[in-house]
């Protein structure tokens, strides 16, 4: 299995992920860490390890990150994930999982460092983790396979007209992050990165069916997540006048398991950081205003519905 670190703020959507991950076979989560996003750090990092309790799994450590974007307020999404990040259930378990006592940045790094094959990196929040660690730890860099992070948006944003949540919360982490992935010659490490971005992840409606195959499952991590899933179809009804909520963060791992679930183009994206109205704007360069511009990531486009639900459906089976 290839193994991965996923660095997350769940947030509903984000606890999909983890259990897509650690409940697919072609994955070894090697480590989870958080950051403050959907809900501020105590939160996000207390629901890490709820969605973990929830599974049945232990082992995995868990570890807190950054409390607060490189150089901006932290502003959590209560409306879309509730006062905890987490709302929908009458009240949250408490975790059986433990926290690891070492911050995010040393436990990523100590992860890389110990796995005789490079681990791919799994952001599911803001990057201000994966900012931090390429600017402290460039030691590590060579370690890492790539990045696949759910962020950013080919075309309108989420928070502002361009912006998405998790660019928008932290641009210059993700400038940081986006240079790292340029070629050495353009001044970057060259680290292949892969833009998950609501132009995808929007295909990944939670429609009704979609909660009864959950609901289906059966056993106590899908009674569960059901009550997430309703309560965020609920917001996002409410907060963005969709009628389905777009389960965002798992299309990262479901890449990660398999790339033949989404369709990716090799282009040049940067990230606005200086815009009064378009901070965190990715600004993802097509056709032909691409020429002679370097090609730093990887931009995922069309995602195959079924095959990304089926895999969700699957790992909660496999779970407690
Ligand atoms: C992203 O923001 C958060 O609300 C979700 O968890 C997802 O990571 C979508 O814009
Ligand atoms: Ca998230």
């Amino acid at each position: 299995p290839t193994p991965v670190i996923i660095d997350c703020d769940p947030g509903h959507d984000d606890v999909f992920a983890l259990w897509l991950a650690i409940g697919n076979p072609a994955l070894d989560v090697r480590a989870v860490t958080t950051v403050a996003g959907n809900g501020s750090l105590e939160h996000t990092t207390l629901n890490a390890r709820i969605a973990l309790s929830v599974a049945g799994v232990h082992g995995i450590p868990v570890s807190a990150g950054a409390s607060h974007p490189l150089s901006r307020k932290a502003h959590a999404a209560v409306d879309i994930h509730g006062e905890n990040a987490l709302g929908g259930p009458a009240r949250l378990p408490t975790p059986t999982v433990p926290l690891d006592p070492r911050d995010a940045i040393t436990l990523i790094a100590d992860t890389l460092l110990a796995s005789p094959e490079p681990v791919t990196l799994i952001p599911t929040g803001p990057l201000t983790n994966i900012a931090a660690l390429i600017t402290q730890r460039p030691d590590v860099i060579p370690r890492i396979r790539e990045i696949i992070w759910m962020g950013g948006a080919v075309d309108r944003g989420n928070v502002t007209p361009y912006a998405e949540f998790n660019a928008w919360a932290d641009p210059e982490a993700a400038d940081i992050v986006f240079r790292a992935a340029q070629r050495k010659d353009a001044g970057g490490h060259g680290v292949r990165l892969t833009m998950v971005g609501l132009n995808i992840t929007h295909q990944a409606l939670v429609t009704d069916e979609v909660i009864a195959r959950v609901e289906a499952v059966g056993n106590n991590t899908a009674a569960f997540g059901v009550q997430l899933l309703k309560f965020f179809c609920k917001t996002y009804a409410e907060v963005q006048g969709m009628p389905a909520a777009p389960l965002h963060d798992p299309v990262t791992v479901a890449i990660a398991i398999d790339r033949a679930v989404a369709t990716v183009q090799r282009t040049h994206v940067v990230v606005e950081t200086k815009g009064e109205y378009t901070a965190g704007a990715t600004n993802v360069y097509l056709l032909d205003q691409v020429k002679g511009r370097d090609l730093n990531v990887e931009v995922a486009m069309q995602l195959d519905v079924k095959r990304f639900f089926d895999l969700i459906v699957e790992a909660i089976g496999r779970l407690a």
